[in-house]
C-alpha cells in the first residue's frame, strides 16, 4: 500500500513508522508513506501557508495555494488520479472498524492533514473526496487522526500481523469487545487466573470467552451489544 500524506508537519510521523508493527511492515514493503510538505509548495518567501479568516475571528486558515499546487502535483507525480483524498478533520464521518478494512483493500491513500482553525472551503469543495474525523474531540491538527488511521489500517494488511497478534480475533472485528486474557503467573498477589482457561478443554474456553465477550459489550457498549444481538438472530 502506498500512503501519500499532505501535511505542515511532517517530522511528526517519524516516531510511529520507526517502532514496533510498523516498523517491520515497513520493512516488508507492507505500505511506504510518501510525506509531502505543504510548506514547500508556499510560493512567498516567508513561506506562508496560513492566513487571517475573512470576516474576522480567532485562528488561522490554510490557505488555497499552496494545498492546490501541492496535492495537484502530488496527483500528477505519483499517478494518483483515482485515488480519493480524506481529509482528517474532526467535521468527518467517525473512524470505525469497519471503515478501516474498507481502507486496507485500497492500494494507495491520500491523507490531508488540516491544521491551524481550518482550511479555506474551496480546498474541500474541489479536492476533497470525504472526511474522516478520529471521534469527538478537537486535535491540534490532522496529523494525530492520521497516524490512528494509518495504524489501524496497516496492522489489516497482509503478513504485518503473526498469527500469534492476528486482527480476525480483534474487539470489533468479532462485532464485539474483547474477553479478559491472562498469562503466567498462575496466582499472581493471590489473584488467581480463571481455572477454565487453564483446564486444556478448548470448547469450554471458547465458551467462557464467548461469555465474557458478550457480557462486557453489555455493560460497557450497548449500542455494540444490540447490533451483535440483531445480527445473531438474522442468521
Ligand atoms: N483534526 C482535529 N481534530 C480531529 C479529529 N477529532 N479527527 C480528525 N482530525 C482532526
Amino acid at each position: 500500500m502506498e500512503i501519500h500524506i499532505i501535511t505542515a508537519f511532517p517530522n511528526m510521523f517519524s516516531g510511529i513508522l520507526d517502532e514496533s508493527i510498523l516498523r517491520r511492515a515497513v520493512q516488508q514493503r507492507a505500505f511506504k508513506v510518501h510525506l509531502h510538505d505543504i510548506r514547500h509548495y508556499a510560493k512567498d518567501k516567508h513561506q506562508q501557508i496560513d492566513d487571517y479568516s475573512y470576516g474576522g475571528g480567532a485562528g488561522m486558515i490554510f490557505k488555497p495555494e499552496p494545498i492546490f499546487d501541492c496535492i495537484e502535483s502530488v496527483i500528477k507525480e505519483h499517478d494518483l488520479a483515482d485515488v480519493p483524498v480524506t481529509l482528517l478533520t474532526p467535521a468527518g464521518d467517525t473512524w470505525s472498524q469497519p471503515k478501516a478494512v474498507e481502507f486496507s483493500l485500497r492500494n494507495k491513500l491520500i491523507l490531508l492533514c488540516g491544521h491551524y482553525k481550518g482550511m479555506d472551503q474551496r480546498i474541500i469543495d474541489e479536492l476533497v473526496d470525504e472526511e474522516i474525523s478520529i471521534g469527538d474531540y478537537i486535535l491540534t491538527g490532522g496529523e494525530i487522526a492520521a497516524m490512528c488511521i494509518i495504524d489501524s489500517v496497516v496492522r489489516l494488511l497482509p503478513g504485518v500481523l503473526n498469527d500469534i497478534d492476528s486482527a480476525v480475533t480483534d474487539s470489533f472485528q468479532t462485532g464485539l469487545l474483547d474477553h479478559p486474557h491472562y498469562t503466567r503467573p498462575e496466582v499472581f498477589r493471590g489473584l488467581a487466573a480463571p481455572k477454565v482457561l487453564l483446564s486444556g478443554n478448548h470448547a469450554e474456553i471458547e465458551k467462557w470467552r464467548m461469555e465474557q465477550a458478550v457480557e462486557i459489550t453489555r455493560k460497557r457498549r450497548p449500542d455494540i451489544y444490540q447490533k451483535f444481538i440483531e445480527s445473531e438472530n438474522d442468521d
